[in-house]
């Protein structure tokens, strides 16, 4: 693994792993046998609870001790952010990022350009430096259905004199492209598309996107590729912003232009981006073989590419994934179609504004025009009433669409609409449906007024000055409450299987459930009676309510639903302050201390435990029994040295529980089966991981042997 070092010293031993305590400063221990650089177990990646030892004296050894570091993150990053199969912990990546920080801070003469800590995002810049890109930056050509398509595989055959050729079909992603050159395997420079010759140079914003290496074993490559923006993080991105009265994006698209053209990296480094590369300069003798070199540098290349030997097979993957499209993680608007050989394209060469020997296969726009019947008000967990017009229900690339979100009084504002007019919908996989503009002004209309009081509670509303939301401020208030609630239950939060939306309403309904804590109180006689509740379901939903009192301080942090606190942050303040006591009596200055925390967040937390109700609410929770400490330890146990993949359904153990048991237990959860494999642990419908398993020869084992061997 790139990651580890092995030293050929005889006297290697290993050490049991030390707690890193106080700061790396007046940490630093030299022990003689260590002097000579990392002991590092070729089996176990160096993780963030290890000793860090190095020797003070030399300067070698510690930039030596510098560069594993670096190439530890990067292996990470890669299994993360590249091939989505993290093999450490969120926490464990974090404390290792740490280390290497505190590395640097310490003697920044180590610092390097390339290293992990460099993601951050600088210093925010004055403006954006135009740049001349390498070679052109042309767009494509479109096809916008099967005849022009078909025309297009004309012409390639015309002009190849009927000659053999094939295609490379890959996804159309709906981002924005970009350039980036590597000097020496180093990332150097990225560039935006701009007007195709000249662009802004945006390398500061695109070196905090994680699945951009920073550096690559290969001399000197332009790589190129979309920058993208995941559909789920740009829901919660806008969900976020409008609840803090800022202008939402229109589309992911929009929200990763945005994020990436900022003057301040610390911007982009916030949200979720993604670079996914499709064309290598220079070019190798296939295009099929350059996308396969730059997965091999370490960049995300969608995999979904293939190989089409004609115009049919083109056509099967467009249809595949015109039917497929909502399956992604983000949004494609159809499939581009390459001249597979370099050689055949440079022979078909371009026009003035595309290149011949390609074309975008655009599917059609999913955007249907329907009426606004009405608006109406949804009270969400913060208190914020979100506008949603509810609409004619019309069919919208195959799923009929009745409700679309509009976000807050502005942007209803800035789309000018009124009830009773005919608007364009839009909707993009499993985004929130929203109204694109206006078509057609309503005969009769009417304009929304944003409800005097909340419509759920009748309590006060309050549209603090400055903030485009309009939010209620009963804390007691059951739309909050049920939002609430189910944020606690939800996964990754505490993870209470059984309590779903038709549940909390029945709860809140019938004023068993006042208040998160009140789940703790419930009684198998008060379930019983509500409806489609057996006594079976009952008695598991009671037990895994029991379960959740042993979460982390991470899932409870982020289970109180403070406002801009989400997984995230949680981890980074549960892993910073260490107590829950703590958070809760820091001063913003000093909750700024931790990582990611900024003025914004910081004053959300504040005023969240400033807050009389939510104070009374932790000590209920203290109360219940829930941890308010956290150490990040490393456990030694039955399963050290061991590593697991999880694979289908287990009869006995969540996912999460049986990961975490493995680690507790000293062992190793990664997302993917290879030889350093020890165990595949395999329930109910194990997918190809399982096979994977038999061709290697590695033990599958199921949920009860892997409890046996924790002991
Ligand atoms: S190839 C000369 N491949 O679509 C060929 N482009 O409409 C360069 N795009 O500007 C582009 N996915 O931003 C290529 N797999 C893919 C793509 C892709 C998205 C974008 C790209 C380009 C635009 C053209």
């Amino acid at each position: 693994m790139a990651g580890t070092l092995r030293r050929n010293d005889a006297r290697t031993q290993v050490r049991a792993p030390q707690r890193f305590s106080g700061t790396l400063k007046n940490t630093i221990g030299i022990s003689p046998e260590f002097a000579s650089g990392w002991i590092v177990n070729e089996n176990r990646p160096l993780i963030g609870c290890d000793a860090f030892e190095y020797n003070a004296r030399s300067v070698s050894s510690l930039s030596q001790q510098a560069e594993t570091l670096r190439e530890q993150l990067r292996h990470h990053e890669h299994s993360y952010y590249v091939l989505d199969a993290p093999e450490i912990s969120d926490a464990e990546y974090d404390a290792l990022l740490r280390k290497l920080k505190a590395l640097e801070d310490a003697h920044p003469e180590l610092l390097t350009p390339d290293s992990p800590t460099q993601r951050v995002g600088g210093r925010p810049r004055e403006g954006f430096v135009k740049v001349k890109h390498s070679g052109a930056m042309l767009s494509l050509d479109n096809a916008l259905n099967e005849k022009e398509l078909r025309d297009f595989d004309r012409r390639v055959r015309d002009l190849l004199k009927g000659e053999e050729f094939q295609y490379v079909a890959e996804l159309k992603l709906d981002g924005l492209s970009l350039a980036i050159h590597y000097n020496d395997g180093k990332f150097m420079q990225a560039i935006t598309r701009g007007d195709g010759i000249t662009g802004e140079d945006v390398t500061e914003n695109a070196r905090t996107i994680r699945s951009i290496p920073l550096k690559i074993d290969s001399a000197s490559v332009e790589v190129r590729g979309e920058v993208v923006f995941a559909r789920r993080a740009f829901d919660r991105l806008n969900e976020e912003r409008a609840a803090a009265g800022q202008p939402v994006f229109a589309n992911p698209r929009n929200a990763a232009a945005g994020s990436l053209r900022v003057l301040d990296p610390s911007i982009t480094a916030s949200r979720q981006l993604d670079f996914y590369a499709y064309f290598r300069i220079p070019e190798l003798a296939k295009h099929s073989e350059a996308m396969k070199d730059m997965a091999g540098l370490g960049f995300k290349v969608n995999p979904t590419w293939r190989v089409c030997p004609d115009v049919e097979a083109l056509f099967a993957f467009c249809s595949e994934w015109e039917t497929k499209r909502d399956s992604l993680p983000y949004e494609i608007d159809g499939v581009v179609a390459k001249v597979d050989v370099i050689e055949q394209q440079q022979r078909l060469g371009w026009t003035a504004k595309a290149p011949r020997w390609a074309i975008a296969y655009k599917f059609p726009a999913r955007q249907e025009q329907t009426v606004v019947e009405d608006i109406g008000v949804q009270v969400g967990r913060t208190g914020a009433l979100t506008p949603v017009a509810f609409l004619k229900p019309v069919g919208v690339g195959g799923v009929t669409v009745s409700r679309a979100t509009l976000h807050n009084e502005d942007e209803i504002e800035r789309l000018g609409i009124r009830i009773g007019d005919t608007v364009l919908v839009e909707r993009s996989g499993d985004v929130i449906p929203k109204v694109v503009r206006v078509v057609a002004e309503g005969r009769e209309r009417r304009a929304f007024r944003m409800p005097k009081v909340c419509p759920v509670c009748g309590g006060e509303v309050v549209r603090a000055e400055g903030e485009a939301a309009t939010r209620c401020i009963n804390t007691n208030c059951p739309a909050r409450l049920k939002e609430s609630i189910l944020h606690w239950s939800a996964r990754g939060v505490m993870d209470i299987d059984g309590l779903g939306e038709a549940l909390v309403d029945q709860l809140v309904d019938t004023g068993l459930v006042k208040n998160v804590t009140d789940l703790y109180g419930l009684k198998l006689e008060a379930l019983v009676d509500l409806e489609r509740m057996g006594k079976k379901s009952a008695e598991k939903l009671l037990a895994n309510i029991d379960k959740s009192r042993r979460a982390p301080l991470p899932r409870l942090i982020n289970g109180l639903g403070i406002p801009f606190v989400g997984e995230r942050t949680a981890l980074i303040l549960a892993e910073t302050f260490g107590d829950l006591d703590k958070i809760a009596s820091a001063n913003e200055e000093k909750l700024q201390k931790a990582d990611e925390v900024g003025p914004k967040v910081a004053q959300s937390i504040r005023r969240f435990f400033d807050e009389r109700h939510n104070r009374a609410l932790v000590e209920q929770l203290r109360a219940e029994g829930f941890a308010f400490t956290y150490t990040i330890t490393r456990k030694t146990g039955t399963l050290t040295g061991l590593t697991f993949v999880l694979t289908g359904t287990l009869p006995n153990l969540s996912r999460d529980d049986a990961k975490a048991r493995i680690e507790a237990a000293g062992g190793k959860v990664t997302g993917s089966v290879s030889k350093k494999t020890h165990y595949v642990v395999a329930g109910e419908d194990a997918g190809t991981k399982l096979d994977k398993a038999r061709e290697l020869g590695i033990d599958v084992i199921d949920d009860a042997r892997l409890l046996e061997m924790i002991g």
